[in-house]
C-alpha cells in the first residue's frame, strides 16, 4: 500500500507499508526511539519487514543503520535505551519480561566482521545447541551439514570440520558464522555489512547464499554498497540522521525515489 509522504518537522518522508496484508509482516517497529545517554539517536522509523524478502538498510555513516538493526533483536540493551514497540509476529518484544535469549534465537544476527569462536568449525555451529542440551551426535552432525550447505560453504570445509575456524578465509568464516546463526533455526536474519571484509568473489557468493536463504528466512541487511542493495534486496530503507526517510521497493528507491534526499543519496550528490 502506498502511504502518503509524511511531513515531519522539516523533512519529507515516504514509508511504504503492508497494511493491506498484515500477514506478510514478520517484524515491525512502531514509534521506536533509541537514546544513547541523553542523545536521541533514532526516531521516525516505523517500518514493516516482509516475510521471505530481503530488505536493505542504506544511508550515510552515522545515520543509525546499525543502531536500528541491533535494536531489532535487543542487542542494544546494554548500550542504549530503546522505547516504543518492536513487534515480532505481532508480539511486542521490547517490553519487560520478554526472554531476550529467545528473541535472539528467533532473530539471529551476523556481524560486520566474521567472529568465529576459537573452536572447531563443528563446535562453532553446535555450541548453542549443545548448551541447550542437544547431545545426539547424529542430529548435531546433520545440523552441521545442513547449515553449512545452506550457507554455501560445505564443500569447502567438509574435510576440516574439526579444525579451528580461526584459519578460515574471511569469506569462509563469514559463511560459517551464517551457518552458526542458522543452526538455532531463527526466522529472521539480521546482517550488518556482512560483505565489508570480503573480496568481490566471496561477496557474490554471499549474495547468492542470501538469495537462496530468503526462501526460508526473512533477511534484513545493512550495506554501504548501493549496487549490492540494488542487486540483492526486494525492499530498501534509506536512513538519514536517525530517521527512515524513504522505504519502498528497491527498484523504486533506486530509479524513482519519492524524496529529494533519497535521490541525492542514491545518485551520489549527497552532502
Ligand atoms: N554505543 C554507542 N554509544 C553512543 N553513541 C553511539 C553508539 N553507537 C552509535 N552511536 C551513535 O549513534 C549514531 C548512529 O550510529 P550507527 O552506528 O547506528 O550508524 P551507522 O549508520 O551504522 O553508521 P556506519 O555506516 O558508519 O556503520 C551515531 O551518531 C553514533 O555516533
Ligand atoms: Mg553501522
Amino acid at each position: 500500500m502506498e502511504s502518503k509522504i509524511h511531513k515531519t518537522g522539516e523533512q519529507d518522508r515516504f514509508i511504504y507499508n503492508f497494511n493491506d496484508d498484515p500477514s506478510q509482516v514478520v517484524m515491525e517497529t512502531i514509534g521506536m526511539k533509541v537514546y544513547y545517554g541523553d542523545e536521541l539517536a533514532m526516531h521516525n522509523d516505523d517500518i514493516q519487514f516482509k516475510k521471505n524478502n530481503i530488505t536493505s538498510l542504506i544511508g550515510p555513516s552515522g545515520s543509525g543503520k546499525s543502531t536500528y538493526l541491533r535494536s531489532l533483536n535487543r542487542m542494544n540493551d546494554d548500550v542504549a535505551r530503546v522505547t516504543g514497540k518492536i513487534l515480532y509476529q505481532g508480539v511486542d518484544i521490547n517490553q519487560p519480561g520478554i526472554d531476550v535469549y529467545e528473541v535472539r534465537r528467533k532473530i539471529g544476527m551476523v556481524f560486520q566482521r566474521p567472529n568465529p569462536f576459537a573452536k572447531s568449525i563443528y563446535d562453532n555451529i553446535t555450541f548453542a545447541l549443545k548448551r541447550r542440551g542437544l547431545t545426539d551426535k547424529k542430529k548435531l552432525d546433520e545440523i552441521v551439514e545442513t547449515t553449512l550447505k545452506q550457507a554455501a560453504v560445505w564443500d569447502q570445509v567438509k574435510d576440516s570440520l574439526h579444525k579451528s575456524a580461526l584459519y578460515l578465509s574471511g569469506g569462509q568464516a563469514q559463511r560459517v558464522c551464517i551457518a552458526r546463526a542458522l543452526a538455532v533455526k531463527p526466522e529472521v536474519l539480521l546482517l550488518d555489512e556482512p560483505a565489508s571484509a570480503l573480496d568481490p568473489v566471496s561477496t557474490v557468493q554471499l549474495e547468492q547464499t542470501l538469495r537462496e536463504l530468503k526462501k526460508d528466512y526473512t533477511i534484513i541487511i545493512v550495506t554501504h554498497n548501493m549496487q549490492q542493495a540494488a542487486r540483492l534486496s526486494d525492499y530498501t530503507v534509506f536512513f538519514n540522521m536517525g530517521e527512515a526517510i524513504e522505504y519502498n521497493e528497491t527498484r523504486k528507491v533506486f530509479t524513482r525515489p519519492k524524496v529529494q534526499l533519497t535521490e541525492d543519496y542514491v545518485s551520489g550528490n549527497f552532502g
